[in-house]
């Protein structure tokens, strides 16, 4: 288990330096990540270098035998080189330039930026590819964060290249684009333009492309660096910061070309879905290569500076949160940051080592916790059969389902989630897959909202059925190809004759209210105020047993043309039409369609058959409200994240302590990891 932080010494004065040694070793510091923004200390002028400093830091942690995570240092490129380089800066969608001043104002699509990026690179993996503290090198920092797109000429002339790749002529472009529409007509390359401001709404696909581009961008930046690191003899794993379900950088298309996975997850203490979200995140990790470890690379000690309001963690939440992360797989756990700043803009934001010294509640948490992590036995992988439930969660389509001009305004990673919230309540392992990656190693797939469907991932999804999964599927799936354009014949026209439903039309319904959105997450007093949700906010729907189930944003009008109808709408616009069905197929394989998105108590009764129909089983059965488990192998996490003591019951032996677990009260934030036989 490695332990850590970021560690920023061209902050301090050189002696402050050996006191950070001790105190890391105090605190089972393993590693830290270095140099993540000092590359105008590394190359303070175009053509002086200094490298002595880093030489001598890095010297102190290896006597002291802590490693070091290489930064490649390009994230924040020094003032001189916007002086005497332009044409490396990002613009705005205006044609406003960002300047220097702040970090991450490059374009990364400026081949200035990339060239000189690629100097330092150079010179930094020449020189340390073989140093023997070096035990892993963090490319850049959070591409993306801050600019999540850009407009520079650099990038416009990338853009233009980048799509004569994808479609070849400017006539395949023209009908990708569909620009017979409002007369968008391209005559040559020269016309194209990213995005920029224009008068009303854009053309669709040109937005979808522009994020596809982006994303191409950083991830374009990300490989040149790795090339250069490895062409320089480095044999360490290479890897980039992610932050979650980060919606400018498809990550599902990185994955493939980083070694390890790291992540940065930020929670909001205030946040009542907190430990739901941050369970997402983990295991939308995890899920990017599945059945290996992953590191959390930055999470605060307490609070952060960024928020509008930065309140501290609870006492135990640090460590709660973090025994989150090592049960849904992680096997490294680093901070932001090892020593509070004294400057500058995050000064006020946590540390490992706070600005008020180690007699804090923050260091001795922190230190603390970094000796229980030592203490850990060797933790199995994480293993293909930990989690039997697909979700489906994909990049394109939420570029894709959030542009405007829909029949509804949906935010896709919120409905993902509480699909996800169902899951989790019940103590239920999910993989967070695109659909090409559901497998036969799942027994059961959920797709909402899976608006933008390519060829390869509904072909997934059909095998997935035709060979004994369960599938549901819905509402507003299936609409348009890769370029968001309608698939001619209707919609549903590649899961339509695996479901055995037709979509005649999606009968969007107003927006759910303020208050019943904070009623959906648990934060508002039932009759609180004028803007109760008003009946048309939702339908109810009758399930044959007799219960009724409250669907929102859609009560899409179905044709259950081959397919059970297992509930019917019995208000809104689709009164009397199916609103859930299912086609069993020969294989034993079933294919589920919803036509709206049910409230919690819906999906929670709609997931309870799901699960009972494909025999998928929680890590633990009857979970005390608050309480989340996940798996790992043979290794169960156990985490009380209610305000109140919780007993839960799990056959197995407490790793830390050797004692048999049995049945516990948990305290509040208190949490256990349990060698267990249970198995999925
Ligand atoms: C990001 C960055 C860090 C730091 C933290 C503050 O994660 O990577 O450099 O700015 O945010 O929360």
């Amino acid at each position: 288990m490695l332990y850590g932080a970021d560690y920023n010494p061209e902050q301090w004065p050189e002696h402050v330096w050996d006191e950070d040694v001790e105190r890391m070793r105090e605190a089972s510091v393993t590693t830290v990540s270095l140099g993540i923004f000092s590359w105008s200390r590394l190359q303070p002028t175009p053509t002086t270098w200094d490298f002595d400093w880093l030489d001598r830091v890095i010297g102190k942690l290896h006597e002291a035998g802590i490693g070091v995570n290489l930064a490649t240092a390009t994230a924040s490129p020094p003032p001189w080189m916007s002086v005497e380089h332009p044409d490396v800066l990002a613009v705005d969608e205006n044609g406003a330039t960002y300047w220097h001043g702040s970090r991450q104002h490059y374009s990364p699509a400026s081949p200035t930026y990339r060239r000189l990026a690629a100097q330092l690179v150079t010179k930094l993996a020449e020189r340390y590819a073989h140093h023997p503290a070096v035990v892993m090198w963090h490319v850049n920092n959070e591409y993306g964060c801050h600019l999540p797109s850009e407009y520079s000429d650099a990038a416009q002339t990338a853009f233009r290249g980048w799509l004569q790749k994808r479609y070849g002529g400017i006539a395949e472009l023209n009908d990708a684009w569909g620009t017979a529409f409002w007369s968008q007509r391209y005559g040559q390359w020269e016309e194209v333009m990213p995005p920029l401001k224009a008068p009303y709404s854009r053309n669709p696909a040109q937005l979808l492309d522009y994020h596809r581009f982006m994303s191409d961008m950083w991830l374009e930046c990300y490989l040149a660096e790795r090339d250069i690191i490895r062409a320089a003899g480095a044999t360490q794993p290479i890897s980039t910061n992610m932050m979650g379900a980060f919606k400018p950088g498809n990550y599902q298309s990185w994955a493939p070309h980083i070694d390890v996975i790291t992540d940065d997850c930020y929670p909001d203490p205030l946040d009542p879905q907190r430990p739901r979200n941050t369970a997402f995140q983990r295991d939308l990790m995890r899920s990017l290569k599945p059945g290996t470890p992953w590191l959390l690379m930055e999470q605060a000690t307490d609070a952060v500076n960024w928020r509008r309001t930065n309140v501290s963690k609870q006492d135990g939440q640090l460590a709660a949160e973090t025994a989150q992360s090592v049960g849904r797989g992680a096997d490294g756990i680093f901070y932001f940051q090892w020593r509070q700043s004294r400057a500058g803009a995050e000064k006020f934001h946590s540390a490992m080592l706070p600005h008020a010294g180690t007699r804090t509640r923050t260091w001795q948490e922190a230190s603390a916790l970094g000796g229980q992590l030592a203490a850990l036995p060797e933790l199995p992988q994480p293993k293909d059969e930990d989690a039997r439930v697909a979700l489906v969660f994909d990049w394109e389509n939420w570029w894709a389902i959030e542009n405007p001009d829909h029949p509804t305004t949906l935010d896709y990673l919120s409905l993902v989630r509480e699909w996800y919230g169902a899951l989790h309540r019940r103590g239920v392992m999910v993989d967070i897959v695109p659909p090409e990656q559901v497998s036969d190693r799942h027994h059961l797939a959920i797709a909402p909202f899976l608006y933008l469907l390519r060829d390869e991932g509904a072909a997934a999804l059909t095998r997935f059925v035709e060979s004994g999964g369960v599938l549901c599927a819905g509402p507003f799936s299936d609409i348009v190809d890769a370029n968001d354009r309608f698939r001619l014949g209707g919609f549903l026209q590649q899961l339509g004759p695996v479901l055995g439903v037709g979509l005649e039309d999606f009968r969007a319904l107003p927006l759910p209210t303020a208050t019943a959105i904070a009623e959906r997450a648990g934060t508002a007093e039932i009759d609180s105020g004028g803007d109760h949700p008003s009946s048309s906010d939702h339908v109810e729907l009758d399930l044959a047993d007799g219960t009724t189930l409250r669907g929102t944003h859609f009560a899409e009008a179905l044709w259950a043309d081959d397919a059970e109808v297992l509930a019917t709408f019995r208000t809104g616009p689709s009164a009397t039409r199916p609103a859930l069905t299912r086609r069993v197929h020969e294989s034993g394989g079933q294919a589920w369609y919803v036509g709206t998105m049910p409230d919690p108590a819906g999906l929670d009764a709609v997931i309870g058959r799901l699960l009972h129909e494909a025999s998928v089983a929680p890590v633990i059965e009857n979970l005390p409200e608050g309480v989340e488990v996940a798996r790992r192998g043979d290794v169960v996490t156990v985490i009380n994240h209610g305000p109140t003591a919780a007993t839960v019951s799990i056959p197995g032996t407490e790793l830390l302590t050797g004692e048999e677990f049995g049945s516990r009260e948990l305290a509040p934030q208190e949490f256990a990891f349990v060698k267990s036989a249970i198995t999925s």
